[in-house]
């Protein structure tokens, strides 16, 4: 549906002519250095990382806000935007929905008339009935949990109600295309999580193709179809919730999302099965290796904190076998944390609470092999 082919923007600030005065070369900063992505029909594509690495400049480009230095950007076979060809539809002619981090709603008009604003300026050919016109207001308030407010002047709300609104608005035109830059981001955590559910479930339902803009790994495992993990300008990884966070391609995706357990070790083999890596602290057997690598490289191993096994036996006949003793413990209600040091290494453990092993105890802890993902090192 929509395509970003070697999207590249860099901003000429004088701090960067500057710079680039005093070094004496032509190398250019780049806020997007080159990202390449599809969204498919009815997906919710998420650009996950972390503050400035490039979120808002590329969802700008796609919405027309943003001139890009380099790249091409196509909706449904209609080109936007390509810089080689001098193309650049203008933002309002693109029939986009967005929601930007910086929301701003219409102060002098009711929360009602905010949301039916953008039906009533559609050229009369396009626009809808007056009763339709107020069905669907009605029906983006309801799902924004703003039906109560109708009438009130948009000032008049919350921060949060106030994001809210800038949402109801987005939804009410049913863009072919949603842009959303933290939409949720000045909500408390409670209504932050329903109104992810709320925004998930009406995504699914009206078949909303949408990008959707976060920092909050969490956020992005739980709302997204696919997520393209971002870090200085470009993408390190594209893949569904479940792939990124067990498969973790490179060292920064799987250290942004969520917490793991990382131990540097080299190749000492490998086949289409399993492969074994030496650590400095004892050997790791990892099966459904996506990409094998070679005798003798140097691999980093990583493994979630509620992969690790953790028992005050030893059991002998479970592979990957390690073990240390419990330096702290953390209960957080849901789960408790250990944390084994094998060492000088420190291994972090998640389990249900019904485990409580007080610090000072040996214990010992196991990975199944299909839980280690091997990271190459680069
Ligand atoms: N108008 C501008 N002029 C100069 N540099 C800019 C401008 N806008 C953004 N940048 C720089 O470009 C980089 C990317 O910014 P961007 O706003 O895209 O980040 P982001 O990923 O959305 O971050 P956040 O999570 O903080 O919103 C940053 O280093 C930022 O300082
Ligand atoms: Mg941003």
């Amino acid at each position: 549906m929509l395509t970003v082919e070697s999207l590249k923007k860099s901003y000429d600030d004088t701090s960067a002519r500057a710079s680039k005065r005093r070094s004496g070369q032509g190398a250019r900063v780049y806020a997007v250095g080159g990202v390449d992505f599809e969204v498919h029909d009815g997906e919710l594509f998420t650009l996950l990382g972390p503050s400035g690495c490039g979120k808002t400049t590329t969802l700008r480009s796609v919405a027309g806000l943003e001139r890009p230095t380099e790249g091409r950007v196509t909706l449904g076979g209609r080109v936007l935007f390509d810089a080689a060809q001098k193309i650049n539809i203008h933002a309002n002619q693109r029939g986009l929905g967005m929601v930007f981090q910086s929301y701003a709603i219409w102060p002098h008009m009711s929360v009602f008339k905010n949301v039916s604003f953008p039906l009533e300026v559609m050229p009369r050919a396009k626009r809808p009935a007056r009763k339709e016109i107020e069905d669907l207001v009605g029906q983006a308030l309801e799902v924004t949990e703003l039906a109560a407010y109708a009438g009130r002047p948009a000032t008049k709300l919350s921060g949060g109600q106030q994001q809210r609104l800038a949402l109801a608005r987005a939804l009410v035109t049913r863009p072919e295309l949603m842009l959303l830059d933290e939409p949720l981001s000045n909500l408390d955590a409670k209504l932050r999580e329903s109104m992810r559910f709320e925004l998930k479930r009406l995504q699914r339902e009206l078949n909303l193709t949408a990008i959707y803009v976060t920092h909050d790994q969490s956020e992005a495992l739980v709302m997204s179809n696919r997520i393209a993990v971002m870090n200085q300008g470009r993408i390190e990884q594209i893949g569904k919730p479940r792939e990124i966070y067990t498969k973790p391609a490179t060292r920064f995706v799987a250290e942004f999302i969520g917490t793991s357990n990382f131990m540097e070790g080299k190749v000492v083999s490998a086949g289409a099965g399993e492969v074994s890596v030496d650590t400095a602290h004892g050997r790791m057997v990892a099966h459904g290796v996506e990409r094998i690598p070679a005798v003798g490289d140097p691999v980093l191993v990583s493994i979630r904190p509620e992969c690790v096994d953790l028992s005050r036996e030893r059991r002998g006949n479970v592979a990957n076998e390690w073990s240390g003793t419990v330096l702290t413990r953390a209960f957080m209600g849901d789960v408790v944390d250990h944390i084994v040091g094998v060492g000088e290494l420190e291994i972090r453990n998640r389990s249900n609470p019904t485990l409580s092993i007080p610090p000072g105890t040996e214990v010992h802890f196991s990975v199944a092999p299909d839980k280690v993902t091997l990271v190459p090192v680069d």
